[in-house]
């Protein structure tokens, strides 16, 4: 099997069949990284650049490991320390560096569409690291294969995605895979943090109240409020939105079972979630960490072209 796509700009572009190659590929990868020797010779040969224009701990730290598990030559850019300070357009700076023979691209950019726009003018292969609020595919791969690692199922799943959905690509890459893949969502928060028609275009419920949302989901998978895109005042304070919609020990004992908990990071403890809980049996946080590596190796290995006949 291979892919239906040259490049990962985003999960709405992908196929189910893609979705479960990524997800076996990574549980292959898992593997591999439980092994003594965590390397494998897979991407000799292929060199990748990681363009970071926006700040990035997990992403950034995950897909240089997985390149190096997967033994290809990698160079790091940092938009602070180069020529985009001195006014290189985003083309000029990626033909300067693919004229080096770069053969994959990946991407963090503010800008929602910058991988796109990218796509459509280098000859490349591009992994889109996260585009403003548009979409952060790698992560809602690794936030499905660790559902299904710890739950054993997606198809008929009780997701609920929590917090400041209107500016989060988190929350619509996972919605595109979960609705693709058979999962049933509800998405909760403040109305005004909640795009008014995501029910019809995303075919998701939306649920205000979040003790209801709890007992009805299997999965919490919490997300940040996200300050630096907020132009205007969209709730009272944090304090008033740790009370409504904080997830905190309390509310969680409350429920009539045990949910997991998620959360893409970075966490900001005491308002989306309270530390007791990002620190619980009950979390998954860290195990999301863990898989995003395995994820992200399956990315890089398919996009390659390889498969496990031409390895
Ligand atoms: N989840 C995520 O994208 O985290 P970083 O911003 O640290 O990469």
């Amino acid at each position: 099997m291979t892919l239906s796509a040259k490049h990962l700009l985003g999960i709405r572009d992908l196929t189910k069949e893609d979705i479960s190659l990524f997800l076996q590929t990574a549980g292959q990868f898992k593997e591999v990284l439980q092994r003594p020797v965590k390397k494998v010779p897979s991407l000799r040969d292929v060199t990748i650049v990681n363009l970071f224009f926006e700040n990035s701990t997990r992403t950034r730290i995950s897909f240089e490991l997985a390149e190096k598990r997967l033994s290809a030559d990698t160079i790091n850019f940092t938009a602070q320390a180069s020529s985009v300070s001195k006014g290189e357009t985003l083309l000029d700076t990626v033909n300067n560096i693919l004229s080096m023979k770069v053969d994959m691209v990946i991407m963090r950019h503010s800008a929602s569409g910058a991988p796109h726009f990218l796509a459509k003018h280098i000859p490349a292969a591009i992994v889109n690291a996260g585009d403003g609020i548009n979409e952060h595919p790698t992560q809602a791969l690794l936030d499905a294969f660790s559902i299904k690692e710890k739950t054993g199922r997606i198809e008929g799943a009780k997701i609920a995605i929590i917090g400041d959905i209107m500016h989060s690509r988190v929350a619509q890459s996972n919605i595109y895979l979960l609705k693709k893949m058979g999962a049933e969502v509800t998405v909760c928060g403040p109305p005004t943090l909640i795009p008014k028609y995501i029910s019809e275009a995303l075919g998701v419920r939306v649920n205000y109240d979040l003790k209801e949302t709890l007992e009805w989901c299997d999965v919490a998978n919490v997300l940040r409020i996200q300050l630096e895109r907020q132009n205007q005042v969209l709730f009272s304070s944090l304090r008033e939105y740790n009370l409504s919609y904080g997830i905190s020990k309390k509310i969680l004992d409350s429920l009539h079972k045990e949910i997991v908990i998620m959360h893409p990071g970075p966490i900001n403890r005491g308002v989306e979630l309270d530390s007791d809980v990002a620190d619980s049996k009950q979390s998954i946080i860290l195990q999301q960490v863990e898989n995003g590596v395995a994820v992200r190796m399956a990315v890089l290995y398919l996009l390659a072209g390889r498969t496990p006949d031409n390895n």
